[in-house]
């Protein structure tokens, strides 16, 4: 699929009406900017979002918002943040069933390229293959895309646990809050709405953001799962937190030393987690509450309104 951006272009101008409330983020906005409320146009949707989201903006033209991409290093409410070791291998910070992490390179389908074109990879096997689908079938879950489920766009296929696809990551509550920024502004960019936005970033928070967070349904067919994706001492507890039922948060172990950043030159510590606050960046993020108004804190309200 080579998706050509001036429908994106013409239509974004017209995307400006408010979301009525019986009408899912993901449903409105292929509407919107893709005009048929298709299973295909959604995937299309959030292969953009997603894509974006991922690399940095790289259709032409956007609404004017830049996007970083969640592999760009950058700053989060004065701490620096880069999330590249966790993706090519650096960290040992996968699961693969064991009792600690493994080093596992999630950009070995081609890397950005594909991913500028639209696709998830080069390939249908790799590791990135596997990632970035189950990230466009994931997040269409949480955007409510009423189509999703069969050939056209499938059903989420991955892993039900957050905590269990994310736990040797050890990850901070800089870096979830880098990955939901990136999220949010990639939105932004298609011209979702800043309401949108801000139900987005709290439904995010709220669900992978609480440290301890009980166990809660985000994909119904999978029922209650532990969900929390920030586990280390700086993510904000939850308000029922269920502390016992998660493991100890561990740091992940260095496997690439050339793939990790010079911890010197950049304030971040042998394990990826930052050490150092104010460290400047070459890429504008605002961090913290953002520019698009998303408030960072927990709101209860955030995921019900996302499942309409
Ligand atoms: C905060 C919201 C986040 C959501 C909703 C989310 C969601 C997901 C999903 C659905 C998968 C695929 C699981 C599967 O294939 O079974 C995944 C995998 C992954 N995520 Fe996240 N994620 C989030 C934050 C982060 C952050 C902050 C990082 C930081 C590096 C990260 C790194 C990864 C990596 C490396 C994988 C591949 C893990 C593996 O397959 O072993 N994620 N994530
Ligand atoms: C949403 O509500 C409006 C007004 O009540 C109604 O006309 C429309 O059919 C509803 N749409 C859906 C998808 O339920
Ligand atoms: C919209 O999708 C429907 C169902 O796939 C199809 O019949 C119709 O031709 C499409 N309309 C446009 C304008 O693409
Ligand atoms: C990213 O978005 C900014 C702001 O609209 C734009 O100036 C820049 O050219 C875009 N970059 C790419 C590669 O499309
Ligand atoms: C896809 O990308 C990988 C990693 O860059 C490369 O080794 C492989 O040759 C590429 N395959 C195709 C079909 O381009
Ligand atoms: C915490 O538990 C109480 C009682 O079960 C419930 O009413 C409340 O909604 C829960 N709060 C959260 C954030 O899950
Ligand atoms: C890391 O940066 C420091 C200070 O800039 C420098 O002295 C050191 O040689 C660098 N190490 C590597 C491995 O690049
Ligand atoms: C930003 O960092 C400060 C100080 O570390 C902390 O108190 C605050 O909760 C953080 N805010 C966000 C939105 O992460």
């Amino acid at each position: 699929m080579l998706f050509r951006h001036l429908t994106v272009a013409v239509a974004i101008s017209t995307a400006v009406a408010q979301r009525p409330s019986n009408i899912s983020i993901c449903d409105y906005y292929t509407t919107a900017l893709l005009k048929n409320n298709t299973a295909a146009n959604q995937k299309t949707l959030l292969t953009l979002v997603v894509n974006t989201a991922v690399i940095g903006n790289y259709t032409q033209p956007n609404v004017g918002i830049s996007v970083a991409g969640i592999l760009a290093p950058g700053m989060y409410n004065g701490t620096s943040v880069d999330l590249t070791p966790y993706f090519d291998g650096g960290f040992d910070s996968s699961n693969a069933g064991g009792s600690s992490g493994v080093s596992m390179n999630f950009l070995d389908g081609g890397g950005a390229a594909p991913l500028m074109k639209n696709m998830p990879s080069n390939d249908t096997t790799s590791n990135q293959y596997i990632l970035i689908t189950h990230l466009y079938e994931f997040f269409g879950v949480l955007l409510g895309c009423s189509m999703q489920g069969g050939a056209d766009y499938s059903a989420y296929m991955g892993e039900s646990s957050m905590y269990e696809v994310h736990k040797f990551m050890d990850l901070s509550a800089a870096e979830v809050g880098y990955f939901i920024t990136q999220v949010a502004n990639s939105a932004a960019s298609f011209g979702v709405a800043k309401d949108d936005l801000t139900i987005v970033g709290n439904a995010l928070n709220s669900l992978f953001g609480m440290r301890c967070s009980a166990a809660t349904t985000v994909v119904p067919a999978q029922g209650p799962q532990l969900q929390a994706i920030c586990i280390d001492p700086t993510c904000p507890l939850a308000a029922n937190a269920t502390c016992s039922a998660y493991g100890n948060a561990v740091e992940p172990s260095v496997a690439v030393s050339s793939l990790v950043p010079n911890m010197t030159a950049t304030g971040v510590s042998s394990s990826g987690t930052s050490s150092v606050t104010g460290t400047s960046s070459p890429v504008p993020t605002t961090g913290g509450a953002g520019v698009y108004g998303l408030s960072m804190a927990a709101v209860a309200a955030g995921f019900a309104a996302l499942l309409l």
